[in-house]
């Protein structure tokens, strides 16, 4: 019997070894965590409990059945976070450079169906070189499973992909298809194809950070939600993330205890400027509305015409999509629908509640935006929200023009409750455009047109630029000051935590993909 444990712990002892200490110091010089190490560190202390630490490949070709590293490249099993049972798989680039074969997809597989089963978050840590190259078709039959392994999970528990090292090739399309990414700067690339071939196609010239690194995939195409300046920085940031989600989507978010309190912010009073031209900071709005260190931002540097992310409100999770009039005066645009109506989408699947700031003056108008969709972009958000059945409140700041009042959670969408401060102006469009369009006769026949138009602009404000017209339509149930603008939320929400909403019985809707 000595002999047999001697024989599995000898055995387990390999297993952590992964690729050897000479590849495991090579991780490290690139001054990236090892698979074990990263899990470690993802998961309370002492809670990781491994699964399939002796699984092997089965190839035979190329010498492989000489080339034996237990555990076959992943790290698979499950542990908690913040007490939470999560399941987690991390790719070991010491084996193979954490390619994917046959078996490590099946260990794969394994852990989404236990996560499936139990109701429990699915954290996957991408550090590979794609398909085992030695696999051929088993390797991409292995990618398949785990796609459609992401589709039937997605909206029934959270699953976050942290990108650690490379991801190329069909491979990116796991994380693609999960509900948040997130990249190490410097240490992590995605991409359909590299840099080699993208030289052989087009002729550009473009490195593997360029084309596919952190900085490019969090500004420019929106691939990746979040970066993180390290490896201890983007564990971090995942734990963080998933403090605001529920286990799955029959469960409620996580709540911290709250006492309610003196919610006045007299803060909130001086932040929207008396000129409706002036910019203002819609963070700050945030910032004052929320539970101190709470909000955790969402796609950053991406379209920041528009803001989304999570944060706590009297303790509870919500999210925010809010208009930032410091960029492109708030209007929305292709980009900024396609990141609120993900977020919106991603908050409805997991029952985390809703709060829509607006100061919307309209649509970015342009032929850029006309040629690449606008319609068709601004309408996955229009639908979005009216389709979420969690509760849903809107504060209108400043502007609510034209359709863009409609799509920010209007009333007439399904929005519960739409509050406005004194300085919100909710009309088609601006004094001074409404005004050149329906007085423009009276104008050009006056003998001083300039005044005449200002005179004509005095009376469309007067009349639309405020919050009063919507309010005795019922359209706004109340205006409020901002510094009660907390309390309110706090109260509003409280009152809508039972909320029971459905939509009619379907296959699923047709959103304008
Ligand atoms: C088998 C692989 C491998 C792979 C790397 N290795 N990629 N083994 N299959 N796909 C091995 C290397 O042989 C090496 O083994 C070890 O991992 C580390 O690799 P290095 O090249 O030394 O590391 P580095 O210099 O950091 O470069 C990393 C890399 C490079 C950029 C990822 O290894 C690379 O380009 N690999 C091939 C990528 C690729 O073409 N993959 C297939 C893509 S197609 P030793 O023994 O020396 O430690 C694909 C399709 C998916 O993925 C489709 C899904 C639908």
């Amino acid at each position: 019997m000595e002999d047999k444990k001697k024989t599995l712990l000898e055995k387990i002892a390999l297993a952590k070894l992964g690729g050897g200490q000479a590849r495991i110091d090579k991780q490290h010089a690139k001054g990236k965590l090892t698979a074990r190490e990263r899990v470690n560190l993802l998961l309370d202390e002492g809670s990781f409990e491994e699964i399939g630490i002796l699984v092997t490949h089965r190839t035979k070709d190329f010498g492989m059945e000489n080339q034996i590293f237990y555990g076959d490249g992943v790290v698979t099993g499950y542990g908690t976070i913040q007490k939470r049972l999560v399941y987690v798989f991390a790719q070991d680039f010491t084996v193979f450079g954490g390619s994917l074969s046959e078996t490590h997809a099946e260990k794969i597989c394994k852990v989404m169906d236990l996560a499936m089963k139990t109701g429990a978050p699915l954290i996957g840590l991408n550090d590979s070189g794609g398909a085992r190259i030695q696999e051929g078709v088993r390797s991409l039959g292995g990618y398949a499973d785990i796609f459609y392994k992401n589709v039937m999970a997605s909206g029934v528990i959270p699953q976050i992909s942290a990108i650690m090292g490379p991801c190329a090739g069909g491979a990116v399309y796991s994380p693609a298809m999960t509900d948040f990414t997130i990249m190490v700067e410097n240490t992590s690339y995605m991409f359909v194809t590299g840099p080699n071939v993208v030289k052989t196609v087009t002729n550009e010239e473009v490195t593997s950070e360029e084309l596919g690194g952190a900085s490019t995939h969090s500004t420019k195409s929106g691939v990746t939600h979040l970066t993180a300046a390290h490896d201890v920085d983007c564990i971090k940031k995942v734990r963080q993330l998933l403090s605001y989600m529920p286990q799955n989507c029959e469960e409620k978010p996580m709540a911290i205890p709250y006492k309610l309190g003196d919610e006045h912010r007299d803060k909130l009073e001086g932040i929207v400027p008396d000129s409706a031209n002036k910019p203002y900071d819609m963070k700050d709005v945030i910032k004052g509305l929320v539970d101190e260190s709470s909000f955790f931002e969402i796609h950053e540097n991406y379209a920041d015409n528009i803001i989304v992310g999570f944060a706590r409100l009297g303790g509870k999770s919500i999210g925010i999509v809010a208009n930032q009039p410091m960029s492109l005066a708030g209007c929305l645009d292709v980009n900024s629908s396609k990141k609120a109506a993900r977020f919106t989408r991603t908050c409805d699947c997991f029952n985390i509640p809703l709060l829509i700031l607006e100061d919307v003056p309209g649509f970015l108008p342009g032929t850029d935006q006309e040629w690449n969709a606008i319609i068709t972009n601004g309408a996955k958000l229009l639908y979005a929200l009216s389709e979420a059945t969690v509760p849903r409140i809107t504060v209108i700041t400043r502007k609510a023009y034209g359709g863009a009042y409609d799509v920010m959670n209007s009333k007439h969408i399904g929005s519960d409750f739409n509050f406005a401060w004194p300085s919100a102006e909710i009309a088609v469009m601006g004094a001074k455009g409404a005004s050149e369009i329906i007085f423009r006769r009276e104008i050009m026949a006056a003998d001083n047109p300039e005044e005449k138009l200002k005179e004509k602009e005095q009376e469309y404000a007067d009349l639309f630029a405020n919050p009063y017209s919507a309010a005795q339509r019922g359209f706004i149930d109340e205006v409020i000051m901002p510094r009660d603008t907390r309390r309110k939320l706090i109260k509003a929400f409280s009152a809508l935590e039972n909320k029971v909403a459905s939509i009619p019985k379907k296959k699923h809707g047709n959103i304008p993909l």
